[in-house]
């Protein structure tokens, strides 16, 4: 369950209290960064001469900027690495980005209305064209023969035997799939269901969602070998 994020703590009641509250306690240091203490009496100037004082005043400014700089060249380094880290392999590698594109597809909830053995067909309404390609994840091989079961809710919001197909791809693996805009329903958003099976990989069971629109979906489903 989500919850509110916790408030942010407010210290001495707003930010314009907490400085005036800092500067208010002996000893602490001042906007400058230095003690009153060590500023004298009053608001620490001693004359308009006094230019001990003001080196004083100006080097922990100075101190403090340079730990400023030295923790942004520090934050600078580690951002770098880490997109060197994560985009830089996949750069250098080259010709291997298809393989990274290659990993498998994430499965995603069968929920309860799946039936075997729906008819063989390519369609099961039109506007939306979903087509691709079966391939094996490592080397992206496609997959020939693979076959698709496919299902979704009717424009009721509801499953029948009319919204559902099973398919075969073609020998390159390729498949082509026409049915309608599917609805949302339960408050789920518009989806598709597919199972995709091949000899040698593990089934794969999942979902895509088709945005508002959409007449056309290309996508290629990755199975894990056994
Ligand atoms: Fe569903």
């Amino acid at each position: 369950m989500e919850g509110k994020p916790a408030p942010t703590p407010a210290v001495g009641g707003t930010k314009l209290r907490y400085p005036l509250t800092r500067r208010a306690v002996k000893g602490a240091p001042g906007p400058c960064g230095i003690s009153r203490l060590r500023q004298g009496n009053g608001d620490g100037m001693r004359g308009p001469g006094d230019r001990r004082r003001k080196r004083g005043t100006m080097r922990p400014l100075r101190g403090r900027f340079m730990l400023v700089g030295i923790a942004a060249l520090v934050a600078g380094s580690l951002a770098a690495t880490v997109l060197l880290l994560h985009f830089g392999p996949g750069v250098a590698r080259g010709g291997q980005a298809a393989q990274a594109a290659c990993a498998p597809t994430a499965p995603d909830d069968e929920g309860p209305f799946y039936k075997p053995n729906a008819p063989e067909r390519a369609g099961i309404g039109s506007g939306l064209v979903l087509s691709g390609v079966v391939r094996a994840a490592g080397d992206c091989a496609p997959i020939p023969k693979a076959r698709l079961e496919w299902w979704q809710a009717n424009p009721q919001g509801r499953y029948d035997d009319a919204h559902r197909a099973v398919q075969t791809a073609d020998a390159e693996g390729r498949y082509r799939f026409e049915t309608s805009f599917p609805v949302a329903y339960y408050g789920r958003p518009p989806h598709i269901h597919v199972k995709v099976h091949a000899p040698g990989h593990a089934p794969l069971t999942t979902q895509l969602y088709p945005k508002a629109g959409q007449t056309e979906i290309a996508f290629d489903f990755v199975l894990r070998p056994r």
